[in-house]
C-alpha cells in the first residue's frame, strides 16, 4: 500500500537514475521499470482502489501527477540524448581549439638566426670551429705566442690534464672565436668571406654585463685588395639591417696581436639617434667590439701570402647586441634558465 513517503521515494530513485542514462535503450528501461504493466509507480496506482476514500484522496492525484512527470522527463530526455548523438557524430568545426602549448626559441637563437641571415644576404658563409680548442689555435697563431703579455687580455679557463701534453697541444675552453679564423684558413684557399659565431668562455666573475660563456661573432673576410673600407661598410650595413635603421660607426685605435692596425668601434645608439638615452648611458654610442686588418704574421701562420693577401676581422659579443635590441638590463637573463624572462620572447 502506497502513502505520501514511499511516493516521494520513488520520484528521488527515478529522478537519480535518469540522470545517469546515457543511452535510448536504457531509457526505455527506465520506463518500464517505472511505468510499465509491473512498474513501481504503476502498481502504485492500481492499489489506490484498496485505499480508505480519505487516503485515496491525497494520494491519488500525487500518483497520477508523478506519472506524467515521468513521462515528460522521460520525454526530454529522449531529445536530449538524439541531440547528443548528433553533436558526437559531426565535428563542430566553428567552436574555438584547445590552445597546444609549444615550445619557441631562445631570445639568443632569435638574434643569432637574423646575425646569420644578414650576413648571408651580404655574401658571408657560416664557419664553425670547436669550444674546446689548443692553445696553439686559441693563442700562437693568432700572434700571441707562450708567455706573450696580451695573453692576460683573456682569462683563460684551462683544463685538467693539459700540463703535460706538448705546449701548443694544451687545451682549454676558447676565448673568442678567432681560432675559428685560422682553422678556416688553413682549409680554405682566399677569397675568404665568413661569420664564425659561437660560445667562448672567460674566467671571470659574472655581473650585469659579464659572464663567464657568452656568445662572440667573428667575421672575416680576405682577398687581394681588401680595406678598412671594407670593413665600414659591413659593418653599419649589417647593424643598420639589424636595428632596422640608419647605423653610423666610430672607428678608434685599439690593441689585438693578430691585427695590424687594430681598432675598437661603437655605433651610433640606434635608439637616440646619438642624442644620448639610457640605452647608451647618455654617451650617443654604443660599444660594439674590436676589429682591425689581419695582421700578416697571421696569414703567414696558415700559409697566405701576405703581399698578395689582405683582409679585415672584427669580433663582437652577441649578447651584448641581443640586450640592446631587446633592452635587456642583465646578461645573466640569458643564462638562468627563468622560464618568466624566456616565454616574454614567444613570436
Ligand atoms: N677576438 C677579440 C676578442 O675577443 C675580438 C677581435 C676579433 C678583435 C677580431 C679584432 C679582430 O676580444
Amino acid at each position: 500500500m502506497a502513502n505520501q513517503e514511499e511516493i516521494k521515494k520513488v520520484e528521488l530513485q527515478f529522478n537519480q537514475e535518469i540522470e545517469k542514462i546515457g543511452q535510448e535503450s536504457d531509457l526505455e528501461q527506465l520506463r518500464i521499470k517505472y511505468l510499465g504493466r509491473k512498474g513501481l509507480l504503476t502498481m502504485m496506482l492500481r492499489s489506490l482502489k484498496d485505499m480508505p476514500l480519505e487516503q485515496r484522496k491525497v494520494i491519488g492525484p500525487m500518483a497520477n501527477k508523478l506519472k506524467e512527470t515521468f513521462e515528460h522527463h522521460l520525454q526530454i530526455k529522449k531529445e536530449e540524448l538524439k541531440a547528443g548523438g548528433e553533436i558526437k557524430q559531426s565535428i563542430d568545426v566553428t567552436r574555438p581549439g584547445k590552445k597546444i602549448n609549444l615550445g619557441h626559441l631562445h631570445p639568443l637563437s632569435i638574434v643569432l638566426r637574423q646575425v646569420v641571415d644578414i650576413f648571408n644576404g651580404l655574401g658571408f658563409a657560416v664557419a664553425e670551429g670547436p669550444e674546446i680548442e689548443t692553445e696553439y689555435y686559441n693563442f700562437d697563431a693568432l700572434n700571441l705566442p707562450a708567455e706573450h703579455p696580451a695573453r692576460d687580455m683573456w682569462n683563460t679557463i684551462w683544463l685538467d690534464g693539459s700540463k703535460s701534453q706538448n705546449q701548443k697541444e694544451r687545451l682549454l675552453l676558447r676565448t673568442h672565436t678567432s681560432p675559428v679564423q685560422i682553422r678556416y684558413m688553413q682549409s680554405h684557399k682566399p677569397p675568404v668571406r665568413i661569420i664564425s659565431p659561437g660560445q667562448v668562455f672567460r674566467f671571470e666573475a659574472t655581473d650585469q654585463t659579464h659572464h663567464f660563456q657568452f656568445w662572440q661573432l667573428e667575421g672575416l673576410m680576405i682577398d687581394e685588395d681588401i680595406n678598412l673600407g671594407h670593413l665600414r661598410y659591413i659593418i653599419e650595413a649589417f647593424l643598420s639591417r639589424f636595428f632596422g635603421r640608419k647605423i653610423q660607426s666610430r672607428f678608434e685605435p685599439s690593441f689585438f696581436p693578430f691585427v695590424e692596425p687594430g681598432l675598437q668601434f661603437s655605433i651610433s645608439c640606434p635608439f637616440c639617434k646619438s642624442k644620448g638615452c639610457s640605452s647608451c648611458q647618455k654617451l650617443g654610442w654604443l660599444e660594439m667590439g674590436g676589429a682591425g686588418m689581419v695582421h700578416p704574421q697571421v696569414l703567414r701562420n696558415v700559409g697566405y701570402d701576405p703581399k698578395k693577401f689582405q683582409g679585415f676581422a672584427f669580433g663582437l659579443g652577441l649578447d651584448r647586441l641581443a640586450m640592446h635590441k631587446y633592452h635587456i638590463p642583465d646578461i645573466r637573463l640569458f643564462y638562468n634558465g627563468d622560464l618568466r624572462f624566456i616565454r616574454q620572447f614567444k613570436l
